[in-house]
C-alpha cells in the first residue's frame, strides 16, 4: 500500500475482537517496524516490549478507564533509557517516531491500534512500571507510550 493510503486508512480503534491474537509474523513485523528510526546524537535510548498478558492487560486498561481497549491482543510499550538520554524532550520524541512507525505497520498488517498517553502521576504510568519490573527491565526505563493493538471489532 502507498505511504498516503496507510496514512488516511489509520485511526484510533476503541473496540477490539476480544478473542484475537497476533500470529508469530504479525508480532515479528511490529517488533521490526519498531527499530528503524532516528535518534538524537545517534543514542538510541528506547526499548519496545511487545507484552501479551491478556488479564493484565485488561485490568490496566479497566483501572485506566477505558475498559473495552482492554479486549486489545497486546500493549507495545515504549519505555526510554534516562542514563543513555538524560533529555526528556528527546526521549519523547524520540517515542512518538517510534509509536508511529508502529501505528503504520499495525495498519499495514490490516491490525487495529489506538495510542495511549502515558501521564505522570497515574495509575497507567504505575502499571507500566510494574510490567517493566516484572519483566526484568532496567529500573531507569521510563514508561512514554503505549499502544494498544489488536483486531477491530
Ligand atoms: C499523545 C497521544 C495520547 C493519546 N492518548 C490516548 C488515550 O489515552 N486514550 C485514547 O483512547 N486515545 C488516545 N490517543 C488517541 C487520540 O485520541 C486520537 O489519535 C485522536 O482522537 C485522533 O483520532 P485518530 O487517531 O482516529 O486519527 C492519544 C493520541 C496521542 C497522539
Amino acid at each position: 500500500m502507498e505511504l498516503l493510503d496507510l496514512l488516511k486508512k489509520r485511526h484510533s480503534t476503541r473496540q477490539f475482537l476480544n478473542e484475537y491474537a497476533l500470529s508469530e509474523e504479525e508480532k515479528e513485523k511490529i517488533k521490526e517496524a519498531s527499530s528503524f528510526l532516528p535518534s538524537a546524537m545517534h543514542r538510541y535510548p528506547l526499548k519496545g516490549l511487545l507484552y501479551e498478558n491478556k488479564a493484565r492487560i485488561a485490568e490496566i486498561l479497566e483501572r485506566k478507564g477505558q475498559k473495552s481497549i482492554g479486549d486489545c491482543s497486546a500493549l507495545f510499550v515504549i519505555y526510554g533509557d534516562s542514563n543513555i538520554q538524560p533529555n526528556m524532550g528527546f526521549l519523547q520524541e524520540e517515542a512518538g517516531a517510534m509509536a508511529e512507525n508502529i501505528l503504520l505497520m499495525a495498519t499495514s498488517l490490516s491490525l487495529a491500534s489506538c495510542w495511549l498517553g502515558v501521564h505522570e502521576n497515574t495509575p497507567f504510568l504505575e502499571d507500566l512500571e510494574k510490567i517493566r519490573d516484572e519483566e526484568n527491565l532496567a529500573s531507569n526505563l521510563l514508561p512514554l507510550v503505549a499502544i494498544a493493538l489488536g483486531k477491530e471489532k
